[in-house]
């Protein structure tokens, strides 16, 4: 056999293996997106039941999250006018809310935009002005309605979920299922122990403006949270989103809205 005949086959091996790896790898990526975009969903779910303190240790299936979950409703509300969209203007926008991951869209300029930066309380630089909430009904009143939060800390974006009673004004839960902060030190805003010093917070005072801080050091009454001991630049952005996203520019008007057909501040 020929030098020639041994390096052509040579390359034509590798070729058709090549060829054959690419078809797998690809075929394979293929196969497994329903199911990553189903653990994605089934990851999203779980984050909403805990900031609404409806997921515990005792939920160890995937359908029971799901069952959960079914209380709940996805709604995308507009930030410009703070109200819920209506089919025709999901449609318009070609939102699917069931498949809608409002993070994938936030370099769209179609969906988001930058955020002056007067404004940026949270330092996000942008946001997507269609956000999607979770709203539960009992006998047809507002329950629980779970917001999206973000805001840059110390390392990074942090990234949660906050629960308010159906008041629009009670904190319920906050869980943060994102973050780049420091074990221990930041990431202790994960830690039940300081998660569970929300509950029961109020979140506007009489003049309906936005009341709850995170402060140094020990907080106290209906307003105050306490600071995260040795992570007070953590802290810092967990009050800033706060401010952020339930204030005039984020969900402000929308709860604003909430409230006075309840008869609520
Ligand atoms: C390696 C390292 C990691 C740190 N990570 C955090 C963090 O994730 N969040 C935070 O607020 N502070 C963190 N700090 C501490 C801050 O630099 C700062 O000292 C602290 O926020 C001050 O909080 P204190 O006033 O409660 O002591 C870290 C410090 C070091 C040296």
């Amino acid at each position: 056999m020929s030098s020639k005949d041994s390096t052509s086959k040579t390359l034509t091996v590798a070729f058709f293996l090549c060829v054959i790896c690419s078809i797998l790898v690809s075929g394979t990526a293929v196969l497994l997106k329903p199911r990553q975009e189903a653990n994605r969903v089934l990851d999203r779910n779980k984050n909403v039941l805990s900031a609404a303190g409806m997921f515990d240790a005792l939920i160890n299936s995937d359908e029971e999250v799901d069952q959960i979950f079914s209380r709940f409703t996805p709604r995308i509300v507009d930030l410009h006018t703070g109200r819920f969209l209506l089919d025709a203007e999901l449609e318009a926008l070609q939102i699917d809310v069931e498949s809608y991951d409002q993070r994938l869209v936030i370099n769209d300029s179609n969906y988001s935009e930058a955020i002056p930066r007067q404004q940026d309380l949270a330092n996000l630089k942008r946001r997507v002005n269609y956000q999607m909430v979770y709203i539960m009904e009992e006998a047809g009143e507002l329950d629980t309605l779970v917001i999206p939060v973000s805001g840059y800390a110390l390392w990074g974006i942090l990234y949660g979920f906050l629960a308010l009673e159906g008041d629009a004004n009670t904190v319920k839960g906050l869980a943060f299922y994102e973050l780049k902060e420091t074990p221990g030190l930041g990431a202790e805003v994960r830690n039940p122990s300081w998660t569970g010093l929300w509950p029961g917070k109020q979140v506007y005072n009489d003049a309906g403006e936005v009341s709850l801080r995170v402060v140094k050091g020990a907080g106290s009454g209906d307003f105050q949270i306490d600071g995260l001991a040795g992570a007070t630049l953590t802290s810092h952005g967990v009050d800033n989103l706060i401010q952020y996203w339930l204030g005039e520019d984020g969900f402000g008007p929308l709860l604003a809205d909430i409230r006075s057909s309840r008869g609520g501040r």
